[in-house]
């Protein structure tokens, strides 16, 4: 999807807040380093990261824009690392006095997870603040695939409440959970080819990448900063959910209480957010996302190690390489 000139990529904002008129946008663009691409054919570097054209769109929007409260949530994740099953979690979890996991009419069962917790980057600035998404009516939360250096500074600054909830997934089933998803989004002239969208990935030049800088700029601040980002990842919170539920709700400061814990509230929570029941609700097998996504394209299989259907032995161990590498020295593995 090139660019023309006529598009009007600023569509998610609204007139009073336009952050680049057509002409702005494309001098920016043709300021900016571009590549051939995975989900859409074409990304653009700004500082240091690669996006579509209404990704940079929405960080700008944000970097200019947006305004944090204390006590607001921040669900991040390089995409396919799980967003969709922590918007769920968190929303259950934030919310499970108002809306008990068990009742029958449970928001989760009505709404797509994206509807009860927003992209940031996909806001318009005066969306910003009618996002409410708990009963504590100053409390937020968003997801986002903003690297942290990216953030909006106020967000980052040791002065800010807020939360941020980092999610990271194995790069291996990372990248396969990518590749599926580019040939399933309707954002491409033609489908993709393994060996393509390997070459991509490894170069960095995926959504929002190079992938391992995102995870690692988080996992740093996570190190430095404990009390205000949570590093998590998505095979812990699958192999061992109940002690990830307790970690997240204490790190949240909504930990489970003694009756809580004895009427089963954990495993309700677990139990309403699985795969295997977000998967049977309609709006989920169903309804849109944005344009070329739907709802259905966010769940595919769920599970872990699903690289080895889909990688070569050489593609599995170069992607083991780049990881070692990126990560050498900084406690972090995957
Ligand atoms: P797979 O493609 O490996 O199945 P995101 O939400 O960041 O786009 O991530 C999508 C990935 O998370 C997909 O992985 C999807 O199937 C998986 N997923 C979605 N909902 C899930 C859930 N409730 N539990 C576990 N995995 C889930």
């Amino acid at each position: 999807m090139e660019p023309k000139s006529s598009e009007p990529y600023h569509q998610q904002v609204d007139d009073e807040t336009i952050v680049l008129d057509n002409n702005e946008l494309e001098n920016l663009l043709s300021s900016l380093p571009k590549e051939r691409s995975i989900i859409t054919p074409y990304k653009y570097q700004y500082q240091g990261f690669w996006y579509s054209v209404p990704l940079l769109l929405g960080v700008i929007t944000c970097q200019k824009h947006f305004q944090p409260r204390e006590n607001d949530i921040f669900i991040v994740t390089a995409p396919k690392s799980g967003t969709t099953w922590m918007k769920a979690i968190l929303y259950a979890l934030i919310n499970r006095e108002a809306h008990p996991p068990k009742t029958p009419h449970h928001p989760l069962l009505n709404n797509a997870p994206r509807d009860l917790v927003p992209f940031l980057e996909f806001l318009s600035p005066s969306e910003y603040d009618s996002v409410c998404n708990s009963p504590d009516k100053s409390m937020r939360i968003f997801a986002t695939h903003i690297p942290v250096s990216n953030f909006p500074e106020s967000i980052t600054s040791s002065l800010s409440n807020c939360r941020v909830v980092y999610m990271c997934r194995d790069i291996k089933d990372n990248f396969v959970s990518l590749f599926h998803f580019a040939n399933k989004a309707n954002l491409r002239p033609s489908p993709i080819s393994l060996e393509d969208a390997f070459n991509s990935y490894c170069k960095g030049v995926s959504a929002v990448g190079p992938v391992w800088d995102q995870i690692l700029g988080y996992w740093k601040e996570s190190q430095e900063k404990p009390h205000k980002v949570l590093f998590m990842k998505y095979e812990e919170m699958k192999n061992e959910p109940k002690s990830q539920m307790r970690r997240l709700a204490n790190f949240l400061g909504v930990p489970f209480s003694v009756e809580e814990e004895n009427s089963g509230m954990v495993d309700q929570i677990i139990s309403l957010c699985s795969f295997e029941s977000m998967t049977k609700v309609d709006v989920n097998k169903m309804g849109n996302f944005v344009d070329g996504f739907t709802n259905s394209s966010f769940f595919r299989k769920g599970v872990v190690g699903d690289w080895r259907n889909c990688l070569t032995p050489d593609m599995a161990s170069r992607l083991d390489e780049i990881t070692e590498e990126k990560f050498r020295g900084s406690g972090l593995s995957l």
